[in-house]
């Protein structure tokens, strides 16, 4: 038999949400095969990169939320304060991979052509660098002059931003920190080691020149044309 709170509230079923166990992540599985980026990204970096690194930001992503749920229901908020970096770092890290696998796509696909796959995107990047040339060398210097690990992106700023009225910028961000705030993330490229190393060592610069031959224009116009949620939507964890 149900006991009903004087506000009408099972308490059966407060017992049950403050008992609820948290959210859980899961790895995305890839749109293409491990080999499908070859030449521009190996098959080895590949495999790795995304049943690895990636699979372990979500492993310890579901780990911190679940410390996170026990501490909260103990109120000690010491231990919530000492677990936001591995929040920041592995929540971070799921995200940034999760956008990073779908604004690629093999060098064969018809979205890789901006002209024709991201017409309006293609328009306000003329506006604001002159060229997709132009914007390609100022987002290569940025990419670049990442000092340590991090991620280059290209951004719309939501407010203020409005598709045809400008408001796209090229940010970087520091480790596994996401594009937050009012910005739209377009384009992310992964700048850490275990991204190209295995395959072009010290070579970054041809890594950042080859990335181009497998972005997808058809994800970054879709970015570019819709919202903050519109972009995070495939990110939301099961319950
Ligand atoms: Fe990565």
């Amino acid at each position: 038999m149900e006991h009903v709170s004087r506000r009408g509230l099972s308490f059966d079923r407060i017992v049950r949400v403050t008992k609820m166990a948290p959210a859980t992540y899961s790895l995305p599985s890839l749109p293409y095969a491990y080999d499908a980026l070859e030449p521009s990204i190996s098959a080895q970096i590949m495999e790795l990169h995304h049943s690895k690194h990636h699979q372990t930001y979500v492993t310890n992503l579901n780990n911190a939320l679940r410390a996170l749920a026990a501490a909260q229901s103990t109120g000690d908020v010491a231990a919530q304060i000492a677990l936001q970096p591995a929040l920041r770092f592995n929540g971070g890290g799921h995200i940034n991979h999760s956008l990073f696998w779908t604004n690629l796509t093999p060098a064969s696909s018809p979205d890789t052509d901006p002209a024709k796959a991201a017409p309006q995107l293609s328009q306000a990047i003329e506006q604001a660098w002159g060229s997709h040339e132009g914007f390609r060398k100022a987002f290569g210097a940025a990419l670049l002059g990442i000092q340590g690990s991090g991620w280059g992106w290209l951004v719309r700023e939501e407010k203020g931003g409005a598709v045809g009225g400008g408001g796209l910028r090229i940010v970087t961000t520091k480790d596994q920190d996401p594009v937050v705030g009012g910005e739209i993330p377009i384009i992310g490229v992964d700048m850490w080691e275990h991204a190209y190393y295995l395959q072009y060592l010290n070579g970054k610069a041809a890594y950042v020149e080859n990335i181009w031959k497998v972005i997808n224009w058809r994800t970054a116009e879709q970015r570019y044309l819709g919202g903050r949620e519109d972009v995070f939507k495939d990110l939301k964890a099961a319950m």
